[in-house]
């Protein structure tokens, strides 16, 4: 028997393999667990992925909704071109000192902009400084059709729009589903498929946790 799973030996293997230590990275990781911020950050893997369809998109422009402690903020920094900004909401004041704290440390601070407050007060106010290329939505899960409208609005066609945690572990397979937020994104993946302006697919991940796998997903959707 195996020490580990087969999907946690795969997710080290890509990890070992392809993504070689950052201290960004390293420090955000660190600093988010020494303050206790909630472990419900993305994987190395999944940051990896989201800073290389960035890249591909040519992103000079990205939103974030839900910074948590930044870690997948500085994925998508990096992915940036020169002159490149990225703006993450985060509505948790204590959650934005302890990323402000990580953006700080690494050397992508000055194209980090953090806005703290309600996604639904700051998000209108972003459309004079629309558009952007690319869009990473990973914050209330009851709320998503509500963000991706927003972004739409604030996006230009061939623009990226990236949904974290859409699949919960079948959690959207169930009928009926267990909890609440289960069918709130039942709702949003039937919505996004069915939506004339986007083009979609979801990407099943796995967050290899300590005690257990977990499958979930991550919507991709290209704005026509
Ligand atoms: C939770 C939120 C996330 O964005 C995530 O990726 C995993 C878990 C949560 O709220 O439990
Ligand atoms: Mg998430």
């Amino acid at each position: 028997m195996p020490k580990h799973s087969l999907i946690k030996q795969i997710d080290t293997y890509i990890e070992s393999t392809f993504i070689p230590h950052d201290p960004d990275l390293a420090f955000a990781l660190n600093n988010s667990k020494k303050h206790n911020l909630p472990p419900i950050h993305i994987t190395p893997v999944m940051g990896k992925l989201l800073s290389s369809l960035a890249k591909q998109n040519h992103a000079k422009r990205i939103l974030e909704i839900g910074t948590l402690g930044g870690y997948s903020t500085l994925w998508l920094a990096k992915a940036l071109q020169k002159k490149g900004t990225i703006v993450t909401i985060e509505h948790n004041d204590e959650y934005a000192i302890i990323a402000q704290e990580n953006f700080e440390y690494s050397q992508h601070a000055p194209q980090i902009d953090l806005r703290i407050g309600e996604a639904f007060v700051l998000l209108p106010k972003l459309k004079t400084e629309a558009p952007f290329d690319f869009f990473f939505i990973d914050a209330n899960k009851e709320e998503y059709i509500e963000y991706v409208e927003w972004a739409i609005k604030l996006a230009h066609p061939g623009s990226i729009i990236v949904c974290d945690n859409v699949l919960r572990n079948g959690g959207v397979l169930q009928n009926p589903p267990e909890k609440e937020y289960y069918a709130k994104l039942q709702k949003f993946n039937v919505w996004l498929a069915k939506n004339d302006q986007l083009e979609s697919t979801i990407l099943p991940i796995t967050l290899p946790l300590t005690g257990r796998d977990y499958v979930d997903g991550m919507s991709m959707s290209i704005v026509k």
